[in-house]
């Protein structure tokens, strides 16, 4: 079959991405402490500028998590078997996802592959450089967000399945609220499904903070460009140096927290929600939470979530953990 043939893209974007997006900006600009989902950093721009973090020398996650898959991926693939479809939750361009799925097609030959992003752009990408290289590998790809992207993909998908979930992705989510997602995920799979999650782990503050506040300023720029997306799509007139990235280690909480700094005081009209928003000299607006686990709160999450752990591979430097758990029949509901 040729490689087009193999590809179909399923819309997975509900309501009105625009209308939800000003809604948000309308909400967390109003409150105080002002806030901006870390959902909306993915437009184009944004997905652009994630990928090239994920090549700094300071943003571990990547590398270290390739380098975990690739000395695992035979065991990873032995431990779930035959699984007919994988799907993974924000794939990007999926470098990563690549090294597990060559594993299982070396097992199977066959393999339904069903990446969920909402950037339609870096589903593209990824599906046109492997398709070429896997002559068994279809792929069924949803654009929307997670939950959406699971709904639509439903009957598409193969049993028995693998869920992806890589590259501390699950960082966005607090603790209680990954923990109640996976099991919604579990609940929404074919029954005893697989799961492999990449969990970022605690460490010293300086590597943390390094890899959220990189020399060459893209993590800054990556930051700032949720202001650039407002200045685009809803009119804004941000300027966006007049913000400074900030990334700070909580250790109680365990989580790296970034923030946009107002270097002084300002208003900023933004024409599309017909207002505009004041900010105080050093006044923050926070963007994103990115938590990290200790081994005991991989336990934690595991046990919440109703997985049952089959593998647990890390580093050597203990830098990072990749998880592949069972969804256990009894937690569904
Ligand atoms: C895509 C959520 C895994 O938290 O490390 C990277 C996003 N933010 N640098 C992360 C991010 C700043 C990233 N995740």
């Amino acid at each position: 079959m040729s490689d087009s043939s193999r590809l179909r893209l399923l819309n997975a974007m509900e309501g009105d991405p625009r209308g939800e997006f000003a809604a948000a900006v309308r909400e967390g600009l109003s409150a105080s402490p002002k806030r901006l989902p870390c959902r909306f950093f993915y437009d184009g721009e944004g997905s652009r500028l994630f990928e090239r973090i994920c090549q700094l020398p300071e943003y571990y996650l990547t590398r270290v998590e390739a380098q975990i898959l690739s000395g695992g991926a035979s065991e990873i693939a032995g431990c779930v078997g035959t699984v007919r479809s994988v799907i993974e939750l924000g794939s990007g361009i999926a470098q990563k996802t690549e090294i597990l799925l060559e594993a299982l097609l070396r097992r199977t030959g066959q393999l339904l592959y069903c990446p969920i992003d909402v950037c339609e752009d870096v589903v593209q990408a990824g599906a046109g450089r492997m398709l070429p290289r896997y002559a068994g590998l279809r792929i069924t790809a949803a654009i929307g967000e997670y939950e959406a992207g699971l709904a639509r993909l439903q009957k598409h998908i193969e049993a028995p399945a693998l869920l992806l979930w890589l590259g501390s992705n699950i960082g966005n989510l607090d603790r209680e609220a990954s923990a109640a997602f996976l099991r919604r995920v579990a609940a929404a799979l074919p029954r005893d499904s697989f799961m492999v999650i990449g969990v970022d782990l605690r460490k010293d503050r300086r590597v943390l903070e390094a890899a959220y506040d990189d020399a060459a300023g893209v993590t800054s720029a990556f930051n700032k460009n949720i202001l650039g997306r407002i200045n685009r799509e809803l009119g804004g007139e941000f300027a966006v140096d007049e913000f400074e990235h900030r990334a700070r280690y909580v250790e109680d909480a365990g989580r790296i927290e970034m923030h946009l700094i107002s270097r002084r005081g300002q208003h900023v009209r933004i024409e599309a929600l017909g207002m505009s928003a004041s900010f105080e000299p050093g006044e923050a607006v926070h963007t994103e939470d990115s938590y990290k686990y200790s081994e005991e709160e991989v336990d934690q999450l595991l046990m919440r979530a109703g997985l049952e752990c089959l593998r647990r591979d890390r580093d050597d430097g203990g830098r990072f953990a990749v998880v592949t758990a069972r969804a256990m029949a009894h937690a569904r509901r």
